[in-house]
This record gives structure tokens, sequence and C-alpha cells, in this order.
């Protein structure tokens, strides 16, 4: 793509959230090269070939926002806000997963979109109305034919996953009231380059956005930011409260403050990501010693929260089963199924870790806190974690 530079190539990987079945261990498996470039234009840092929604995102989809108490309680937060400061009549979610978000408002107010229709499913059967849609013009044509215009927009985790980002936000345009609210959720490209967290980049996350590229986008559908958050969620993401530029309000002093934070990093520069990939290959050389260390001394290593983040980290570094035994998870959809590429058997979990274990690999290193709560049993025993981030460590 013309204005595009690429500064990190992570090697071949599989569709991160591709589990596979016993039957499938033998088959080859489809893989892709994973390269990251920026446009030196919009800033705008992406992965290189994008896969199509379709092939990611169907009815076979295992992912559950409502597996972590940390992302619960943060939706019920933020629905506590809007609903004390914004006081939306009618609220639409882009990417509504199982309804963890939805389910904070009255039925009548929310409507989900979510097009993978397992998850959908689930939403809809508790009564919620939502549509089973992926989010283009079309969708938003039809919606607002069926429920009119909207107040409120939230979407996380789910705009840095689409590709065509003009027709996300021209699609968003057509359903938004002029004075209404969009709210977007995502990781933060500063917090990635900062924390070294390179498993950010996978096939879903076609985009991992920082304020000046998102804004750069925005300003084509005349949005513009009025306010942001940062959040711990999913290792530090922002959250962006954008109106039509047609809504006279108040810009607050938190937009200039991450964009000064960003341009002090030097995020808008080239060799900002040439050191970014020259620490995730020290990353990657690291993590490996830590781990055939540890395997010389034969000792039991596990993996706990398969994330598609690891994804990347496992293939990147070529950690298969001969280092970690078995992963543990608590989401059904990937319980008695294999890593993809790295084939590594996952577990239900039991509700603790088992005692022949001496190591365990954080997988959902972005839910730490949550899973040290709930392990310490684990850790009064001697049993130690393995993180990549901010660099390879043993805890
Ligand atoms: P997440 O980081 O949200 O995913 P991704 O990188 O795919 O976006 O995934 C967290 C995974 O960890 C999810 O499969 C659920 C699992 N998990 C546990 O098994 N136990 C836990 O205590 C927590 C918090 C997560």
């Amino acid at each position: 793509m013309k204005n595009k530079i690429n500064f990190l190539d992570l090697g071949f990987q599989p569709l991160a959230n591709n589990y596979l079945r016993k039957n499938q261990l033998n088959k080859k498996e489809k893989k892709y090269r994973l390269k990251i470039g920026i446009n030196t234009n919009t800033k705008l840092v992406s992965i290189n070939k994008p896969i199509s929604s379709k092939m990611m995102f169907n009815n076979k989809y295992p992912y559950r926002s409502s597996m972590s108490k940390t992302m619960l309680k943060s939706f019920k937060n933020l629905a506590i806000s809007i609903n004390k400061n914004l006081k939306p009549k009618k609220i639409l979610e882009i990417g509504s997963n199982d309804g963890s978000f939805i389910k904070n408002f009255s039925k009548k107010k929310v409507i989900g979109i979510e097009p993978c229709s397992n998850i959908e499913k689930i939403t809809k059967k508790k009564g919620f109305n939502t549509y089973s849609l992926y989010w283009n013009l079309k969708t938003a044509r039809e919606l607002l034919k069926k429920e009119g215009k909207v107040d409120l927009i939230y979407s996380a985790n789910t705009i840095s996953h689409i590709e065509n980002l003009d027709e996300v936000f021209k699609s968003i345009n057509i359903l938004l009231n002029d004075n209404g609210t969009l709210i977007v959720e995502d990781p933060s490209l500063l917090e990635c380059l900062k924390k070294n967290t390179y498993d950010q980049f996978y096939n879903e996350h076609i985009y991992v956005f920082s304020l000046l590229g998102i804004e750069n986008i925005l300003k084509k559908h005349n949005f513009e930011i009025f306010h942001v958050q940062n959040l711990d969620i999913h290792g530090g993401s922002n959250r962006y409260f954008i109106k039509k530029k047609i809504n006279k309000g108040q810009i607050l002093s938190s937009v200039n403050k991450q964009r000064k934070k960003e341009l002090s990093y030097g995020i808008q520069k080239i060799s900002t990501y040439k050191k970014f990939a020259k620490r995730v290959k020290s990353s990657k050389d690291e993590l490996k010693r830590i781990f055939s260390k540890i395997s010389s001394k034969n000792k039991k290593v596990i993996g706990y929260g398969v994330t598609a983040k690891s994804a990347t980290i496992l293939n990147y570094c070529k950690i298969g089963k001969g280092l970690i035994s078995y992963f543990i998870d608590t989401t059904k959809d990937k319980q008695n199924k294999y890593t993809p590429g790295t084939k590594i058997p996952i577990l239900k979990y039991q509700g603790f870790i088992q005692k022949d274990v001496d190591f365990v690999f954080l997988g959902a290193w972005n839910f730490q806190k949550e899973i040290f709560n709930k392990e310490k049993k684990f850790i009064k025993r001697g049993g130690k974690f393995i993180i990549h981030t901010p660099r390879p460590k043993i805890l």
C-alpha cells in the first residue's frame, strides 16, 4: 500500500482464535505472514494483509467478554456513568459479544450488533434486541429504517477489527443523532509500544490505534474527540468520547494531554517503530531463554488463559507443547481443543492450578491482577508465573 512502511515481521501465524479440534491436528493449518506497518500520512498502525471478516467472525467464534470480572466491572461502571451524564434514550453497541455491556441497560433502550451468530444468540435469548450483522453501510441503513437514530453508540474492541474505517464512520454518521455521542474503546498503541506488547498484533487486530491515528480518520468524517480516558483494560486501552463537529461541545483537556503524551513518545516517528521492532526481537530471545532454562530443570510449565494475543507470542517465539504441557481456560468453546499453530492442549479450568505445576505462562497477562488474586494458593506454595511484558521475566 502507498505510504505504508512495514517495521515488524512476526513470521507465519495461524488465525489467532482458530482453536483446533483433535481431528484437525494432522491437517495443514492456514498460516499467513504477519507484518506490521505504519501509514506515514495518517499515522495509523496496522497489520499487512487483513483476513476477511467472514473468515474471522462467524458462528464459531469462541471469545466471550463475560469471562473476566475486570471486563464486567468496566462495562458496568461505564454504563452507570453514561446513564448519569449522557442520559441517552437509545443506545447501540457495535460488537455486543455476549451482552456484557448492554445487559446494564433496560432492554427497551439498547440494540446490539454482533456478527458472530453463536454469541449473538446468547444475548437474544435473554430478551435483548440484537442483530447478527457486520457493521457496514447496509447494516446502518437497515437499522435506520427499523430502529431510527440513536443517541449513543458504543464499541469496545471492535472498530480496530474492521479494515474499512471510512465505511465504519460513514455508517455511524447515518445512525447517530447530530447531538449524540460515540464512544470507541480499543488497545492503546502508546501502551503497546511502552510495554512491548507486540502480541496486540494478530489477524483480528487490524489496527492498534493511537489518538493521532484515529483522529486523522475521524476528521474526514466530521467527527471530533472531546475526551479520552486511559484504561487498564486489555493491557492499556483508550476510551475515546467522540461527537459530530456540528455539535459545538467543549473539548476537554484530556485530549491535548493524550496528544502531547503520544508526540513526546514519538508515535509520529518511524525511528520509534524501528526501536520497538528491535525490542520485540530481544523479547523473543529472552523468553526462549527462560523457557529453555526451565525445561532443562524438568519443571512443569502450563499456560493460563488462552488469548488470541498469546497465539502471536507462542508462534513467533516457537514455544509449543514441548515447553508448555497444557493451557487452562474458563471458556467452554476453547476447552478440549488445541492452541492454533502450536497445538498445545487446552483444558478446563478446575478452580485451581494443579499441585504438580511449577511455572505458569500467563497468556492472559492483561488480567494479571484478577488472576493473581484468584491463585493465591499457587503463589503461596512457591509457584511462579512467566510473563513477557514489559520484558520477559519470572514473577
Ligand atoms: P482476552 O485477553 O480477553 O483475549 P484476547 O487476547 O483473545 O482478546 O482473553 C482472556 C482469556 O483468558 C479468555 O479465554 C478467558 C481466560 N481467562 C481465564 O481462563 N481465567 C481468568 O481468570 C481470566 C481473567 C481469563
